[in-house]
């Protein structure tokens, strides 16, 4: 007999505006992987926008599950993944982040490491390089992070947020590492401190669920937004419509293009039904913020044919 699982990762936000690198939200979009046990490799990608052609070997899952076994000195044991994501590549909702989480857990089972959840909060937070998007996927909720040169990842972890986030998400895609090299690499000390009160003031709003306020901070961002403004589909018109239909504040989400709005629950449908009409290029996805985190089940035992 062999055992069989169901690994479930949401996607995230990350900055929200101004949390730079250090900001990140889950959402109720999700990754869900079944893993078992098999004598090669093999993954396989059930959903429509996955790519149906790749190599084992580029493969971020397969690499990130044999680079954390071979952390804790073991050898990955070979498995079968079956995948389904509705989190579309390359569009600012988390998809890499989700994958890399999900790769630690299937390191975590398959050879027993026992990682702790400070133990995931590091590793997928070094493998991304940040710990906004990973921190949000490990955790759930919303998280308020700090990674330091070794790697450690202090977290602020803040449940149930009362509000509703609207996904504007465009055809195009942007891959993050494009949308990092337009950004300057140093700012000036008066403009450094501009962008940090709205960072501060933005983390602050959160914590005290002050929804207007997180909104307007969400819109204040000086540390990437006005870089990428350009290469982003409708990034002003979509922020101007926003607002006046209801939203608190919109913001890229992650490195974009997809933008986000916080919007009160109460206007849900009727908010996406007006932004449908306005925007009719973007696909438009009303979200709640994910309460859970990774999540690992044992879904059944399957009998092995020798
Ligand atoms: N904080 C990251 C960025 C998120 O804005 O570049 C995307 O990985």
């Amino acid at each position: 007999m062999s055992k069989k699982w169901k690994i479930t990762v949401p996607g995230s936000t990350a900055n929200l505006g101004p949390g730079f690198d250090s900001i990140g939200l889950s959402l109720s979009l999700y990754l869900e992987l079944t893993v078992s046990l098999q004598d090669e490799w093999e993954i396989i990608h059930l959903s429509e926008g996955l790519p149906k052609e790749f190599e084992l070997k580029n493969h971020l899952i397969y690499n990130v599950a044999n680079e954390t076994a071979k952390r804790y000195n073991k050898v990955m044991p070979s498995c079968r993944i079956e995948m389904t994501s509705q989190l579309p590549f390359a569009r600012g909702i988390g998809s890499s982040a989700a994958a890399i989480v999900a790769g630690i857990e299937i390191a975590n089972l398959l050879c027993d490491l026992q990682l702790s959840v400070q133990d995931k909060l590091n590793l997928s937070s070094q493998m991304e390089g940040h710990p906004d998007n990973a921190t949000a996927s490990v955790l759930g909720g919303l998280t308020i992070s700090s990674m330091d040169e070794e790697g450690n990842v202090d977290t602020i972890h803040v449940h149930d947020l009362e509000a509703s986030f609207v996904l504007f998400i465009p055809e195009v895609m942007l891959k993050t590492c494009e949308a990092r090299d337009v950004l300057p690499s140093s700012f000036k000390r008066q403009y450094a401190v501009r962008a940090s009160s709205g960072a501060n003031m933005l983390a602050a709003a959160l914590v005290l669920k002050d929804y207007k306020r997180i909104g307007k901070y969400m819109e204040s961002d000086l540390f990437h937004e006005p870089f990428r403004a350009d290469l982003i589909p409708h990034y002003h018109e979509i922020r101007e419509e926003a607002k006046k239909a209801g939203a608190f504040g919109t913001a890229l989400s992650g490195a974009g293009p997809t933008m986000i709005s916080i919007i009160p629950n109460s206007i849900g449908e009727q908010f996406v039904e007006k932004m449908k009409e306005r925007f009719p290029t973007h696909k438009i996805v009303l979200t709640k913020p994910d309460q859970r985190g990774v999540h690992v089940e044992e879904i059944s035992s399957v009998s092995k044919i020798r």
